[in-house]
């Protein structure tokens, strides 16, 4: 499928005051929340690409400052988007952006992203380049896969970096998946002691399962972003290996 049929136009005549009022109600709230949690690449990312609280952010804007930089855009699309075509996008360092924001009635709970969730938990770390090329790499991997498990393996990887990953900085446990930095209940939750917090290991992440509808019980460590890079590029050997692919397929 062409990607670009997934692409909608972001309407900034769908934010009114009610939206401005909820957004600025997320930024707040989850701002609090984080108060010294999370990574060091998220908030010089959200300085980076300009992220205003008081207003709905326009992916146009953001893509002015964040693509000099690395070369990602975010692009428009209305909702979920199929984790192969995802992926495709991914390696197009294009990051499918939802562009509807929940409703005052849900601040706490979404079962699919909104612009929230993507812009202030995803797009802002793009705006780092190791972890931009984090992305791409991992949007690499579904130009490999065959089987269902090659599938269940990326998914699991992503899900434990890119959505739920804590990563080791100076010494201290800090806050890098977008899911985590998203919510101001798994922002607490992740650091606290009801979940178990392992070190990064490729073969313990890839083999274990997850959950979208609790708060996550199990969560791994990095203990840098090249590390994640180094494990993506192990992935990517393995599922070759795997599929008998001599000839890598993937840039
Ligand atoms: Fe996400």
């Amino acid at each position: 499928m062409d990607i670009e049929r997934l692409f909608v136009t972001q309407d900034p005549g769908e934010y009114g005051e009610e939206q401005r009022g909820v957004w600025n109600a997320l930024c707040t709230r989850q701002n609090e929340a984080l108060r010294g949690r999370a990574c060091s690449q998220f908030y010089e990312g959200l300085e980076k690409i300009g992220l205003d609280f008081q207003s709905v952010p326009l992916l146009d804007d953001i893509n002015t400052r964040i693509a000099p930089i690395t070369g990602w855009t975010a692009r428009a699309v209305p909702g979920y988007v199929d984790s192969r075509y995802f992926f495709q996008c991914l390696r197009q360092r294009i990051y499918p952006t939802t562009v509807g924001l929940r409703s005052a009635q849900s601040m706490d709970y979404l079962e699919e992203p909104d612009i929230f969730h993507d812009v202030y938990g995803h797009v802002a770390l793009m705006a780092d380049k190791t972890y931009g090329e984090l992305l791409r790499k991992l949007g690499d991997v579904i130009n490999l896969t065959i089987s269902d498990q090659d599938v269940l393996e990326l998914t699991r990887l992503f899900w434990f970096t890119i959505e739920f990953g804590l990563i080791r900085e100076a010494g201290d446990v800090r806050i890098l998946g977008s899911g985590l930095l998203s919510s101001p209940g798994e922002a607490i939750h992740c650091l606290s002691e009801g979940v178990e917090q392992r070190p990064f290991q490729l073969a313990e992440v890839i083999a274990q399962p997850f959950r979208i509808d609790i708060f996550q019980d199990v969560l791994f460590i990095a203990e840098s972003l090249e590390q994640l890079l180094d494990a993506t590029g192990v992935l990517i050997y393995q599922i070759q290996e795997r599929n008998g692919i001599r000839w890598p397929r993937s840039a």
